[in-house]
């Protein structure tokens, strides 16, 4: 290891298991010197397996939902706290969208449930970099990584109410990441990642059909969690200082192939 992050500050949120992006990250960051505080929604915490991750990174947990300003206003003053300063990265790593959970028809959203997974994929990026800037939290040259899907900008019919969500969220890394820069210099990006074989990735129907297909389109394969976890550490570190208000595509090509020789071959008669 390189020691990238040594003497590096941060909060990780959305490690729910060891599958979890968010997981893997962290075990990334640990190994390159940085030490954080982990944070998930009081409910996942009961589901997850966060404490193992806890103890093996040598992190404390502090549970906030992601939708809560009181919740968020407290993990950022307990944080500082705890590990004796202003934060250097931060990783957003949540999505959940109920229309997809309760296996509503895109045509056919149900409105409360677009609202309620709009807050926590979306908004909720708004509100933890809302408290950080407002706790001036925050240290020079930080960095800020939410993680999105290429739903954003192409349609995949079963990504249903997250692919709007995940617009707004990287809109919201442009928007906040001018603002964080002018005044912080914070820097603020979007990685858009293959499809993963997570919780939350699991839940897109037709996901196994989904995650080949982008395989044999993506001429290096698809990214995995770790591959993801390695390319965010690079963003935390002091390598990459100049990257704001972008979202970085981290999918073995997939954005920019049109077709594969892999795919024609099962077109062919
Ligand atoms: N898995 C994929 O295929 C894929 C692809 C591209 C992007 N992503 C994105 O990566 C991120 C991480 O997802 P993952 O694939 O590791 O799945 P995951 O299910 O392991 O993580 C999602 C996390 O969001 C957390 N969360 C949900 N509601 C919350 C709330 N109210 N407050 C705080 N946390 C809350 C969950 O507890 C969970 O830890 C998400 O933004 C997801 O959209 C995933």
């Amino acid at each position: 290891m390189y020691n990238l992050l040594k003497g590096k500050r941060g909060i990780i949120f959305g490690a729910l298991d060891e599958n979890s992006i968010a997981w893997k990250t962290a075990e990334r960051v640990h190994e390159e010197g940085g030490t954080f505080v982990l944070t998930n929604a009081p409910i996942a915490m009961r589901m997850g397996q966060i404490n193992e991750l806890a103890e093996k990174t040598g992190s404390e947990i502090i549970p906030a939902d992601a939708t809560s300003m009181e919740d968020l206003e407290n993990l950022v003053s307990k944080a500082t706290e705890i590990l004796g300063g202003k934060l250097d990265f931060v990783l957003h790593s949540i999505g959940m969208s109920v229309n997809v959970r309760k296996g509503r028809h895109y045509t056919e959203n149900n409105y409360d449930f677009s609202a309620k997974g709009w807050d926590v994929s979306a908004l909720s990026f708004h509100k933890v970099m809302q408290t950080l800037y407002k706790q001036d939290a925050m240290n020079e040259w930080g960095s800020i990584v939410a993680l999105t899907y290429m739903a954003a900008q192409r349609t995949f019919p079963d990504y249903n109410d997250m692919a709007d969500n995940k617009a707004y969220l990287e809109s919201i890394a442009r928007s906040f990441g001018y603002f964080f820069g002018k005044e912080k210099k914070v820097r603020v990006n979007t990685i858009s990642q293959s499809p993963t074989p997570t919780t939350a990735g699991q839940g897109v129907k037709g996901f196994s059909g989904f995650i080949s297909y982008a395989e044999k389109m993506s001429p290096l394969g698809n990214a995995s969690a770790q591959d993801c976890a390695d390319y965010t550490v690079s963003l935390f570190s002091d390598l990459t200082k100049k990257v704001t208000m972008q979202n970085l595509f981290h999918d073995g090509g997939f954005s920019n192939t049109g077709v594969s020789n892999e795919v024609i071959e099962r077109f062919e008669d």
